[in-house]
């Protein structure tokens, strides 16, 4: 019975709605160009040939516009468009957009842009946009980005300038965007980062310049990103790169396919504790990617060679961690995560012989594995033939001395076995003497 009631009820009330919408609303204006959706204020026009944006549409919150033939954007272009929200305006061949062209679109929050045939952004291209948080500026073809491009939108969270044309970034570029998330910019031709590019984009998470001309990285660039939890510069040329500032939720470095022999600078990343534990209570794996890296595989990679064989199973899913040798020769293509033993022995034996008669068997086990380029050897050998002749010459001077001394003294048999010990010793201390000399040679390398 109550049920009943309160059925008829709602149908009263509701049917002067249901008959209004259904016989006196004409059908809108919208729905002659566009697949329009009333309830959604969503307008579908994607595909239908469009050389203008069409204005019967303004009341959309959702507007798609994907795939038509619109080359420019005046300013105002969507002054009429009050509600509007998301704009898709991808692939329409699109050459330019006036400074102002999305004014007075005050709740537009997403733009989508990407692939078209966009060469400059202009300074306050976007002014009017306070709300803009996410924007798709990649496959363009984009070579310029004046001072103050992205100037006006305060809010913006995901900036993608992925795949186009850009060779330089002024280091004021991204300044006030200090509520950025995701930065992408790889597949371009940037070869220098000025110093302060990044200054003030304390919440950044993922930075992406892979796909560069990188060949340094500067000290300092990173210092502000203090959020930045993935850092991907691969397939650069870089040769160098400054020890990274402190970031503490930082756990991905992707260096795959770079040019980088040493890699001593990121030891602390390597060492430093940080956040790794998921949801589920198991830890996350810091992923540091240096495949296809020429690196060479002396006493300063320890570090690395360690943490590898530490990580080795969450290695096998992830073959771009799996860092192999360039040098020296004998190394050559050895992968890091193969190597148990340390590559530098003869730091270690050093270190380490005192320590335990299983380090020793460890050593020697090691020790075919120990080449020094032929180069530094070569060096070596007139310095060592040298030293050991002039050596020679004055011990046995020096012992033809004490024999005959000793022998005015009667004390011959004695000091014959001693001189014969001396001897070992200073065929021991030549021993050890050599090896630190490559040693320092090397490890200046
Ligand atoms: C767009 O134009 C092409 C030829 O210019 C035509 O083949 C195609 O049918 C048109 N599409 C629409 C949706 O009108
Ligand atoms: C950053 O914001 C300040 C203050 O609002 C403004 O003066 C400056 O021009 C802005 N710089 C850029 C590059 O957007
Ligand atoms: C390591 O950092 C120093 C500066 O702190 C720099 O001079 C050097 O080139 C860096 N080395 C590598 C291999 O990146
Ligand atoms: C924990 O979660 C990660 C993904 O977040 C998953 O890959 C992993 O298998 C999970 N581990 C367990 C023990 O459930
Ligand atoms: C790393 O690569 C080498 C070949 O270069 C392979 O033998 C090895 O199994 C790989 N290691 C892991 C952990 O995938």
């Amino acid at each position: 019975m109550h049920t009943n009631m309160w059925y008829i009820w709602t149908l009263l009330i509701c049917s002067p709605s249901i008959v209004y919408s259904q016989t006196m609303q004409p059908p809108h204006e919208c729905s002659a160009v566009c697949e329009y959706t009333h309830w959604a204020l969503d307008a579908d026009c994607k595909n239908r040939n469009l050389t203008s944006i069409p204005g019967q549409c303004s009341q959309v919150v959702t507007f798609d516009l994907r795939h038509n033939h619109i080359r420019i954007l005046p300013v105002g272009a969507f002054e009429e468009f009050v509600n509007l929200r998301y704009l898709d305006i991808e692939m329409m061949e699109l050459e330019t957009i006036t400074p102002g062209a999305f004014q007075d679109n005050i709740n537009l929050v997403h733009i989508y842009i990407q692939i078209n045939q966009l060469t400059v952004i202009r300074s306050f291209t976007f002014k009017g946009v306070p709300n803009l948080k996410q924007l798709f500026l990649n496959s363009n073809k984009i070579k310029v980005l004046d001072p103050g491009a992205f100037e006006g939108i305060p809010k913006l969270e995901t900036l993608f300038l992925s795949d186009n044309d850009i060779s330089e970034i002024s280091s004021d570029l991204f300044r006030n965007l200090t509520k950025l998330r995701y930065l992408y910019l790889e597949n371009n031709h940037i070869s220098d980062i000025p110093e302060g590019t990044f200054t003030g984009l304390t919440n950044l998470r993922h930075l992406s310049l892979a796909g560069n001309d990188l060949v340094h990285i500067p000290s300092g660039l990173f210092d502000d990103l203090k959020h930045l939890r993935a850092l991907k510069l691969s397939y650069n040329h870089i040769i160098s790169i400054n020890p990274l500032p402190d970031l503490p939720r930082l756990n991905h470095i992707d260096l795959f396919n770079n040019q980088l022999t040493s890699v001593s600078n990121l030891t602390d990343f390597l060492k430093a504790p940080r956040r790794r534990r998921r949801s589920n209570g198991t830890k996350k794996f810091t992923e540091l990617f240096l495949a296809k890296n020429p690196l060479n595989c002396d006493c300063d990679i320890e570090p690395l060679r360690i943490w590898l064989q530490v990580h080795r199973e969450e290695i096998r899913n992830h073959h771009r961690a799996n860092a192999t040798c360039a040098s020296p020769a004998e190394l050559s293509d050895v992968s890091l995560c193969n190597q148990q033993t340390p590559f530098c022995t003869l730091h270690t034996s050093t270190q380490l012989s005192t320590d335990h008669p299983d380090t020793k068997a460890l050593t020697r086990a090691a020790s075919p594995l120990i080449h020094i380029s032929d180069e530094a050897e070569s060096t070596l050998m007139p310095i060592t033939i040298v030293v050991v002749s002039i050596s020679s010459v004055v011990l046995v001077t020096l012992l033809i001395l004490t024999v005959y001394m000793k022998c005015r003294n009667g004390r011959i048999p004695y000091q014959k076995h001693n001189t014969k010990g001396s001897d070992d010793d200073y065929k021991q201390a030549n021993i050890t003497e050599n090896p630190m000399n490559k040693h320092a040679k090397y490890s200046g390398m």
